[in-house]
């Protein structure tokens, strides 16, 4: 039984979209128009899919599951894990006061740090905590995890049907 290969596909959505913004970032460097909605579409994906959809899941559930089988982990690195979502948000906020501001310096700042943080972020979740969590957990355990992500999913998936993932 597997509880972390839905996340990791989760990633692989995050890391195009990541992509594409750097793209953008980099385009608009080199004298390309910043379309403020280009940045208003990320950060509406990054509210609803990445942190509300894809976080809730880490934070609510998996993570939960994972602390308390915290004497089978040889270290813990969930409180790094929540820090960086946290930094992520920031990030978000910045790009949001950018656009608000129209302070093309202070959106692709944010945007960039945002990139950067979950690019690594997503790289040590796949390699390290994943692999982690699917030794420390017991089959009933990850049953019930799966069966916690399916409750989650179906409340959230109407909303998630609204987010715009073709705007890139
Ligand atoms: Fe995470
Ligand atoms: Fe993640």
């Amino acid at each position: 039984m597997n509880i972390t290969k839905i996340l990791s596909d989760e990633h692989q959505t995050i890391l195009k979209v990541i992509d594409a913004v750097l793209k953008e970032c980099n385009e608009i460097e080199n004298g390309k128009v910043l379309e403020i909605g280009f940045f208003q579409k990320t950060i509406d994906f990054i509210k609803n899919y990445a942190d509300k959809f894809h976080h809730a899941k880490e934070e609510d559930i998996l993570f939960k599951a994972m602390l308390e089988n915290i004497e089978n982990l040889h270290c813990n690195p969930i409180p790094v894990m929540l820090h960086e979502h946290d930094e992520g948000r920031k990030y978000v906020k910045g790009m949001d006061d950018g656009l608000t501001n129209s302070d093309t310096r202070q959106i692709l700042e944010n945007a960039r740090g945002y990139c950067f943080l979950l690019q690594q972020h997503i790289y040590k979740e796949d390699n390290v905590l994943y692999p982690m969590a699917e030794e420390a957990l017991s089959d009933e355990q990850k049953d019930l995890v799966n069966q916690r992500y399916q409750k989650i999913e179906s409340e959230l998936n109407k909303e998630m049907k609204m987010v715009d993932l073709k705007f890139m």
